[in-house]
């Protein structure tokens, strides 16, 4: 009744990407590869606590208190010195690096700083469900760039941009891609930043999964080319800590980080001290490179372990990816399939498997023979079990195909 007083620019017709994205699957014997979870055995849950009793013993009653938009002072200088050793970023100093409510804030403040109504922006497509939630509130025109084996199809984001010079920005997860697990290579880094420098367009370069890869050697980030501030680099704690506490993290040029800061202030006032504080004194207590090389040991298990059941499930000719790291493999089946009607009528009922269909990864929810599957979030067993079911899921939506054409 009251939809009329809603802003214009919410869309109550269209259902929110990030709601209803997944079926209830409480069989006793569910398997999910949905969402982008962590294993949860590797959370550090005894040393984050003895971290959580530090922050706040080391505050008392203060602790409780109002703090300040920047975050700690340390766990801000540690991170500045984490993108200049890891991520080839030069010159980051504390005060280049804001704090966010985890990776989605950042993205979020980026779509609010730059887009308005009909602004025009690219995207990998697919991209990352939540970065297009987060977009969509803003009202962009989009333009979609194809991805290749090594990442976006910049040849095409070339000619694109040659004819709407007007795009002012472009998001990228360059690094096991959510959702395809492709990483670009080092020659499309740095020709996209001279594109950026050319067409006039700010990149934004999200990577909460680049510290893990499991196979071959790492890449600088894409900041690292950057020569005139035009890339906000994003990253998050929560693929190799814990999302628990909502923390990620950006470095930005200084008008761009100030009005970010500034967003931020009018949206939650602060970066939430006990949070903040507890993964400082983690970090400053343990060995955070240590714990990632622990997640990558027993990740490396399970991509090899999908990727295996995969090949030896999946029908021939099926395309799958093969990423180097990361949390996902991307499906791409006969092009009549539509995995969305699929997992809600099959999949899960019948197998009691939950994938993501493809459509949430497109601006215009138009491609639906694809699907997104996670390894990181089940045990090396219901990785196999997963699959095998995969494939009987697979087999059924063959099997109606001929029905289906005749329908349509
Ligand atoms: C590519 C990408 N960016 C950002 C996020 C948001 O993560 P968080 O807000 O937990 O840091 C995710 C979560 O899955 C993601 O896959």
């Amino acid at each position: 009744m009251l939809e009329n007083l809603f802003a214009s620019r919410i869309d109550i017709k269209t259902k929110s990407r990030l709601v209803g994205l997944f079926p209830d699957n409480n069989f006793a014997d569910n398997i999910s590869f949905g969402g982008g979870c962590p294993d949860e055995q590797l959370f550090p849950a005894k040393e984050l606590t003895a971290a959580y009793q530090d922050a706040v013993c080391r505050q008392m009653n203060h602790a409780f208190q109002y703090h300040d938009i920047k975050g700690p002072e340390r766990l801000r200088e540690y991170l500045a010195a984490r993108a200049q050793a890891k991520m080839g970023i030069s010159k980051v100093t504390a005060d280049d690096v804001m704090l966010t409510a985890g990776g989605q804030q950042g993205i979020e403040l980026v779509a609010k700083l730059f887009i308005g109504k009909g602004d025009a922006m690219a995207v990998e497509a697919p991209s990352y469900v939540g970065a297009l939630a987060a977009f969509d509130a803003y009202e962009p025109t989009y333009y979609q760039i194809g991805m290749e084996n090594d990442g976006v199809n910049i040849d095409q984001f070339e000619s694109i941009l040659k004819k709407h010079p007007e795009i002012k920005l472009f998001y990228t997860v360059p690094d096991f891609h959510n959702p395809t697990g492709v990483t670009m290579s080092l020659k499309k880094r740095e020709r996209l930043v001279e594109l950026a420098n050319k067409y006039d367009f700010v990149i934004l370069e999200d990577t909460p999964y680049r510290d893990l890869r499991y196979h071959g050697q790492d890449l600088p980030s894409i900041k690292s080319f950057d020569t005139e501030g035009r890339v906000i680099f994003l990253s998050s704690f929560s693929k190799i800590l814990t999302p628990a506490f909502r923390l990620g993290w950006l470095v930005a040029s200084p008008e761009i980080k100030e009005q970010l800061t500034n967003l931020k202030l009018a949206e939650d006032l602060e970066v939430p001290y006990i949070p903040s504080a507890t993964v400082d004194s983690y970090i400053a207590n343990n060995d955070l490179d240590q714990h990632i090389e622990d997640l990558k040991d027993l990740y490396r298990a399970k991509l090899d372990t999908m990727y295996r059941a995969l090949k030896q499930n999946l029908p021939a000719g099926t395309k799958v990816s093969h990423p180097e790291g990361g949390f996902f493999f991307w499906i791409e089946l006969d092009p009549e399939i539509d995995t969305t009607s699929l997992l809600w009528k099959q999949s899960v009922p019948d197998q009691h498997l939950i994938y993501v269909p493809s459509e949430s990864f497109y601006p215009n929810r138009d491609i639906k023979n694809g699907m997104r599957v996670n390894f990181t979030g089940s045990t090396i067993k219901q990785i196999n079990d997963g699959c095998r079911r995969l494939r009987a899921v697979i087999d059924s939506a063959e099997i109606s195909l001929p029905e289906l054409s005749l329908a349509i």
